[in-house]
């Protein structure tokens, strides 16, 4: 890639990413196969073809009807070392990774053998694939706040190696305050947290995570440069905005990616990191997202340094391993 031939220092962290995102049409099928599973599409094109989404929510749709070929823990180790692979090679040295766990418990899996197959994978991660690697098990604000508080209590309870909590799905319906009592409990157990917020919703829902979940990190956060007074908060409190540009464009929150607020955001000091969210469904790993991006806002050296700055900072990691990645 010409930026790394260059020998410009590109963002080596990725902080928003759902594994469940990650699985290929080639995956979905050699899964279905293996575990008996009817798929309504004729091949492998023919599911590729369906990845024209008109908002989240028919992205979500066809995202949640997949997973029905994840049924064992091995299915889940090899989905999570599929993408690891890919990491490695789009550069990623340390990646942070959303577990949808209640679309799975819904469907009658044990929370205990999908966890197994996830964190088995991403704790062999650093010897094979040089890369560090932590869990966050998010919680769906589709469903009741009540069902979430049981599913951080598991994870708890499982004593799972989990970084920590964050809250995705869509942002349209439940308020914040719902899932208060879940994150108030995975903060009391030492788990980090971040949520999903201004990415369809308004920039009120951005304060609301900030104020009632009391996150650590803010998941998209764009619909954020609506309000200058909650910019120039998050700008003094150093809140980061795990931003996923492409996402934005396929799932229409962004007409075009030479329309993204992301340069924008950068230049007013935001801490903006660059994600690739759902790799597989959105058709951009990271690097490929880091190249388009750069391309389509004409991004300088020291927008990608600060993005790559920004990602290290952000990491919930150790100081040890912080000063490695910088
Ligand atoms: N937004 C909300 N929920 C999600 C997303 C997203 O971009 N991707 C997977 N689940
Ligand atoms: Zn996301």
């Amino acid at each position: 890639r010409a930026a790394i031939l260059d020998g410009m220092q590109m963002p080596v962290v990725e902080l928003h990413l759902h594994l469940e995102g990650t699985l290929e049409p080639e995956l979905v099928f050699s899964l279905a196969e293996r575990n008996g599973v009817d798929l309504p599409y004729a091949d492998v094109d023919d599911l590729r073809s369906r990845f024209a989404f008109a908002d989240l929510q028919s992205f979500l749709e066809l995202y949640n009807a997949n997973m029905a070929v994840l049924r064992t823990g091995a299915d889940f180790h090899e989905m999570t070392d599929a993408y690891l692979s890919r990491a490695a090679a789009a550069g990623v040295r340390h990646a942070e990774v959303f577990l949808d766990l209640q679309a799975h418990t819904g469907r009658g899996l044990r929370a205990a053998e999908v966890l197994d197959g996830v964190t088995s994978a991403l704790a062999a991660s650093r010897e094979k694939h040089d890369l560090t690697s932590g869990l966050i098990v998010t919680v769906l604000r589709h469903l009741p706040g009540r069902e979430a508080l049981e599913t951080v209590r598991e994870v708890i309870d499982l004593g799972a190696p989990v970084l920590g909590i964050g809250m995705c799905s869509t942002e349209l319906t439940a308020h914040a305050a719902d899932f208060a009592p879940a994150f108030q409990l995975a903060r009391a157990h030492g788990l980090r947290r971040t949520a999903h917020a201004g990415e369809e919703g308004p920039a009120q829902n951005v304060a609301d995570v900030l104020d009632i979940l009391r996150v650590e990190r803010v998941d998209h956060g764009v619909r954020a440069m609506e309000d200058p007074d909650l910019v120039r908060r998050l700008v003094d409190e150093r809140v980061p905005l795990t931003v996923c540009p492409v996402s934005n464009v396929r799932l229409k929150g962004v007409e075009t990616l030479a329309d993204h607020p992301l340069r924008r955001m950068l230049d007013a000091g935001l801490v903006v990191t660059i994600n690739s969210d759902d790799p597989a469904y959105f058709g951009a790993y990271l690097d490929e997202v880091v190249d388009r991006t750069t391309e389509a806002l004409d991004l300088g050296p020291h927008h990608l340094r600060a993005l790559a700055r920004n990602a290290v900072e952000s990491a919930w990691v150790d100081d040890a391993r912080r000063n490695e990645l910088r």
